[in-house]
């Protein structure tokens, strides 16, 4: 039994925050953004839109692309750190609804920008014991997160959501070797209060999004140069055997640190981030909805996912593209 990815799709806001637009607003430039992190601009919602709006639109692109029906699901997961309430409902159950898929069960996953890997991860899992479709969708709305005149972190991120639809297969391919891992001892190196851990921070709205950048960019480099490594060993691969490496989209000097460390060329790396930012959890599939969806992916090739965040978490799967 094998599990494929059926389907893909994304949605990004319309509205477009270009860097220029940033430089009127903190004390940055163009230069200094672009030359320290590959992002030239981002998409922000509007005021009508959050996870599940745009979450809900991803979805049924994928559901689409795949030719599956909603009420054909067996699960929906949802990995966002900007759910639509803070712990109860879950977006998924938001968007079960709405999509009217009302024969799947549909939970949230917390794992941070690592979320799509994890959401896979467990998804494959459940297709062990459950034959029906699953529908894994990455939301994430980091506009509302963000302290808007912290220059250090404003101009990084994103809104967007990518999905994907998973089926089994007695064909060969699809899902293959995965690795996910956490150290919490960095938990606090990506935080954001809100939750009930005291009596003042459950009874105050969230503070905006803190983050060691220094901290996050080492362990992101290690994360991807070992998710790399051991997916590549895992099955006597080299770099030749890989297609592509479609990485977590936060910052492509953390690309070309990993690629001064391992033989992989920077080619391999599927780079959005100039047009996206770092849409968290999102990243991955809509940089996989977009590869498809510009006919960069051939039946047979090989990709390999990598992604590290708040946690600290990194995530790694190697897929053998079906479609
Ligand atoms: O999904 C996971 C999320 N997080 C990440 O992936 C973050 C990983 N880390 C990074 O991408 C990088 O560490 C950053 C892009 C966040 C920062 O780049 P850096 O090269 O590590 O810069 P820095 O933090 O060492 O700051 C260098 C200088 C500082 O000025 P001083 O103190 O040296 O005078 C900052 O204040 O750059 C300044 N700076 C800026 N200047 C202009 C920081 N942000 C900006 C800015 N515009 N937007």
């Amino acid at each position: 039994m094998y599990i494929h990815i059926a389907g893909t799709g994304s949605a990004v806001p319309q509205r477009v925050l270009t860097n220029d637009d940033l430089a009127k607003m903190v004390d940055t430039s163009d230069e200094w953004i672009v030359s320290h992190t590959g992002i030239r601009q981002r998409h922000v919602v509007g005021p009508d839109e959050n996870a599940s709006t745009l979450g809900c639109e991803a979805a049924r692109r994928a559901l689409e692309d795949a030719g599956v029906a909603p009420e054909e699901l067996g699960t929906i997961i949802v990995t966002s750190t900007t759910p639509d309430y803070a712990i109860y409902p879950s977006t998924a159950c938001v968007i079960q609804g709405m999509l009217g898929a009302k024969n799947a069960a549909a939970f949230d996953l917390s794992a941070a920008c690592p979320g799509f890997v994890y959401g896979v991860t467990v998804a494959k899992g459940l297709l062990q014991i459950d034959d029906r479709p699953i529908l894994v969708i990455s939301t994430e709305i980091m506009s509302r997160t963000i302290n808007w005149s912290d220059r250090n972190t404003c101009c990084l991120f994103g809104d967007g959501a990518g999905a994907v639809v998973l089926k089994k297969s007695e064909q060969p391919g699809g899902l293959g070797f995965h690795l996910i891992g956490a150290d919490g001892t960095g938990a606090m190196a990506i935080h954001r209060e809100g939750g009930v851990r005291t009596e003042e921070t459950a009874r105050n709205a969230p503070g905006d999004l803190k983050m060691d950048g220094r901290a996050v960019f080492n362990f992101a480099v290690r994360s991807f140069c070992d998710i790399i490594a051991k997916s590549l060993e895992h099955y006597g691969y080299t770099e030749k055997d890989i297609a592509w490496i479609v990485p977590h989209q936060a910052n492509t000097r953390i690309i070309d640190a990993a690629v001064k460390r391992i033989n992989v060329p920077v080619e391999k790396f599927y780079v959005n981030i100039d047009r996206f930012a770092n849409t968290s959890s999102a990243s991955i599939p809509i940089a996989l909805d977009e590869m498809s969806k510009k006919g960069l992916l051939h039946k047979g090739d090989r990709l390999i996912f990598a992604a590290f965040g708040a946690g600290l978490v990194y995530g790694g799967l190697l897929v053998e593209w079906t479609k």
